[in-house]
């Protein structure tokens, strides 16, 4: 939906960080295996479930401005469980740390988009 003199930067950089989301969950789920558990792929109650909300954007700016807060609230979503883990599962923990530092990077690339766009 990305359009506008800024739509083709803007939208590669949507495109590579949905790639690394997709990423992210296959780590996570893999790990869910590996503790011999299910991971929950349903669908119903996805929303339910999920730590941010969905907003439709109107303009480009508003799109990236929607994206910022749901990076930032998967930031503080890692963050609690990284510390609910502690020393706990430190395998598990090490993979958060990843994601989390991935995670920074996007909010960072939002922003500088957001400052490059005015
Ligand atoms: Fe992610
Ligand atoms: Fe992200």
């Amino acid at each position: 939906m990305a359009t506008g003199i800024n739509a083709e930067s803007v939208a590669a950089e949507f495109l590579q960080h949905a790639n690394e989301e997709q990423g992210h969950a296959d780590l996570i789920a893999q790990r869910i295996v590996q503790l011999k558990v299910e991971p929950n792929f349903n669908p119903d109650g996805l929303l339910m479930r999920s730590h941010a909300e969905y907003v439709e954007g109107n303009s480009l700016i508003d799109m990236i401005k929607e994206d910022l807060v749901a990076e930032r609230i998967a930031i503080d979503s890692y963050r609690d469980m990284i510390n609910y883990f502690g020393n706990d599962d430190p395998t598990s923990r090490r993979m958060l740390e990843g994601i989390l530092a991935m995670e920074e990077e996007h909010a960072d690339d939002l922003v500088s988009l957001l400052e490059k766009m005015g």
